[in-house]
């Protein structure tokens, strides 16, 4: 949530800036704003509404300057608007700051410098932030690097802040808690940002902030300190992204480009690591920790959203192929309950981008308790991926797009990968139905790309039902949780209500729904629990309700039931999500791009969830 960068160097900073600005979009997009220092001389410009309404804004402008910071907001304290927008300026005009977090007890400090008479022009918690900060550098005539550290030692929260100083025209000073910051190293140059995408073109080589550290950013020096003052050695790591990674390439949204890229993305995260044909599942996490995965006495997924639907499946992929109970939790409601987790308990933690505030702070609670953490995780270097004890990249590549797709089935190929590896060292499957599954798995890419050449069948779907106020979506085992996936596609990117049922729960009430002008999409592919799903269907053909059906080749039943089918190849149960969901993907996509809606940041929505 809300994106950051910054940068000073030789370059004109605001191009740099404002493009770096426009790559972040996808993590807020309802206000942003720049800050500008050049020559001793700092401009603040903001404006509600997306990067493009401020990049207008700013024409005829004087656009010079040596460092800037830039962001882009997803609002938290106060509605989206000019005066909420990010940068803020401090009671003395000197001092410029954004922020990703929440500042937790920002009302108190608000109070403590009201008393002292400041007066704020924002309802951010930023702004008090800052004022803060400068109220301590006043009161202790003490470097600003020396107030920002005593502010961070009072405040509560999540946050990664950048500032800026009149009088220290070439420095920026950033700090982040539980809010994500990695600093790109140039030739006499630096950048700032939530992520590596505004700067790859110009340096693979980066350095992860981590929590409770502060950085203060020259052109040709990066100095680190802890909250203590006490100086950390930076670790430069080597990007291994590329800039077509982060573009749309001819497609005309990037959810569009993600879920074409899926043949591809899935294909990168299985090499190198299953061979069918010679029988082996290569995962160094797992293989370091089979003792610990393999006696799990029970295993807890850690996830929220799509990563959560992901962690539902894979609970009935451990607990068939390893026999291993599994709970899978919210990561906002484990965080904040009394959850009984015992040494030797596995948690697999599941995120795309890594940074979900939520799925961080469960973890850090887990790991207190003695679990092993074990991260699925598409963001490399990302703060799960740094917590975990062990892990496996999903390899999908940067997911812009705000709906999650590609990283959803690089989660499952993976979760798939790791439950037949642990199935098979614990004896738990047999031989033979581990090297069939290892076949199937290896064919999911072809049969994925077969699905996207008829998208146009689901594009004619989407054009019949786009008016409907209300979408059921069905599915039983391993469906189930592409029922709730793809309901959760089609609220997010068209707006229009859906819910998501295991198929034969529907008639314990969602029934009492369905009538003539109710679509209900069934997952009914071929599978142990076909015939019990084909009864479903009758029973809401019965009601006159309008079935759009998923279906295997060759199913010769269903399309008698449906309105509308769209069929894919046959697969087994266990890899069949990783097709079924694909089509789903699209139908969210094409009824969000029919109403018009702008899918890769639909309202209200942001890409990296930091906040709680
Ligand atoms: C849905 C979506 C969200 C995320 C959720 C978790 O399309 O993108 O529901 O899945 O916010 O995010 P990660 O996986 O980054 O932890």
């Amino acid at each position: 949530m809300c994106g950051i960068v910054g940068y000073t160097g030789p370059r004109q900073a605001y191009p740099v800036v404002l493009k770096g600005l426009k790559r972040l979009e996808y993590r807020g997009y309802d206000s942003s704003g720049v800050a500008l220092l050049h020559n001793g001389k700092l401009s603040v410009h903001k404006k509600k509404g997306k990067v493009a309404d401020l990049e207008e804004e700013m024409i005829g402008k004087d656009l010079t300057a040596q460092i800037a910071i830039g962001h882009t907001r997803w609002a938290t304290h106060g509605e989206p608007s000019d005066r909420n927008a990010h940068p803020h300026l401090s009671a003395s005009g000197k001092l410029a700051m954004i922020h990703n977090g929440i500042i937790e007890n920002y009302a108190l400090i608000k109070q403590e410098l009201s008393n002292k008479g400041y007066t704020f022009h924002s309802d951010t918690d930023t702004e008090v932030l800052l004022n803060f900060i400068e109220d301590i550098q006043q009161n202790n005539n003490c470097s600003l690097e020396e107030a920002i550290r005593i502010a961070l030692k009072r405040v509560t929260g999540a946050y990664c802040i950048l500032l800026v100083h009149q009088d220290n025209p070439d420095t920026i000073i950033a700090a982040r808690k539980g809010s994500p910051l990695v600093i790109g190293i140039g030739k006499g140059e630096h950048f700032l940002a939530s992520d590596a995408s505004p700067f790859i073109e110009y340096t693979k080589e980066v350095v992860y902030v981590n929590d409770y550290e502060l950085a203060i950013v020259k052109p040709d020096e990066l100095i680190l300190k802890n909250l203590g003052n006490e100086k950390v050695t930076p670790y430069i790591q080597q990007l291994d992204i590329e800039l077509a990674a982060i573009e749309k390439g001819g497609y005309d949204h990037f959810m569009l480009k993600e879920i074409f890229e899926q043949p591809s993305t899935i294909y990168d995260c299985l090499r190198g690591r299953l061979d069918a044909s010679a029988g082996t599942i290569t995962m160094s996490g797992i293989s370091e920790h089979i003792e610990q995965l393999k006696n799990a006495p029970r295993i807890m997924i850690i996830a929220c959203g799509t990563s959560w639907h992901a962690g539902l499946v894979a609970e009935y992929m451990i607990e068939e192929l390893c026999r291993i109970p599994v709970e899978v939790e919210y990561a906002s409601e484990f965080r904040y309950r009394n959850p009984i987790v015992n040494k030797g308990d596995v948690i697999i933690a599941i995120s795309q981008s890594g940074e979900t505030a939520d799925t961080i702070v469960a973890l850090e609670k887990a790991k207190e308790n003695g679990a092993f953490i074990f991260g699925v995780v598409n963001a490399v270097g990302s703060s799960i991926a740094r917590i975990s004890h062990a892990g496996a990249y999903t390899h999908a590549g940067p997911e812009i797009g705000v709906a999650s797709t590609k990283a959803f089935t690089g989660q499952l190929a993976v979760l798939c990968m790791m439950a037949l590896k642990i199935g098979m060292k614990k004896g738990t499957i047999s031989e033979e139905r581990y090297k069939k599954l290892l076949v199937e798995l290896s064919d999911v890419p072809e049969k994925v790309a077969s699905i996207l050449k008829n998208a146009d069948e689901i594009k004619t779907i989407a054009e019949k039902y786009k008016d409907a106020n209300d979408f059921l979506f069905l599915g039983r085992g391993y469906n189930f949780p592409v029922a709730l996936e793809g309901a959760l596609k089609l609220k997010e990117i068209s707006y229009i209500h859906a819910e998501g049922y295991p198929a034969a729960e529907m008639k314990h009430g969602p029934i009492a729904l369905v009538d003539d002008t109710l679509p209900v999409v069934f997952i009914a592919t071929k599978d142990s629990y076909h015939e019990k799903v084909v009864s479903n269907m009758q029973e809401i053909k019965a009601r006159k309700g309008m079935i759009i059906s998923i279906i295997t080749d060759g199913d010769t039943v269903s399309p008698g039931l449906s309105n509308d089918y769209f069929s894919i190849p046959e697969a087994d149960e266990i890899v069949a999500p990783i097709l079924s969901v694909v089509p789903l993907q699209l139908l969210a996509y094409y009824v969000g791009i029919l109403k018009g809606i702008d899918v890769d940041k639909p309202r209200n929505l942001a890409k990296s969830v930091t906040v709680e």
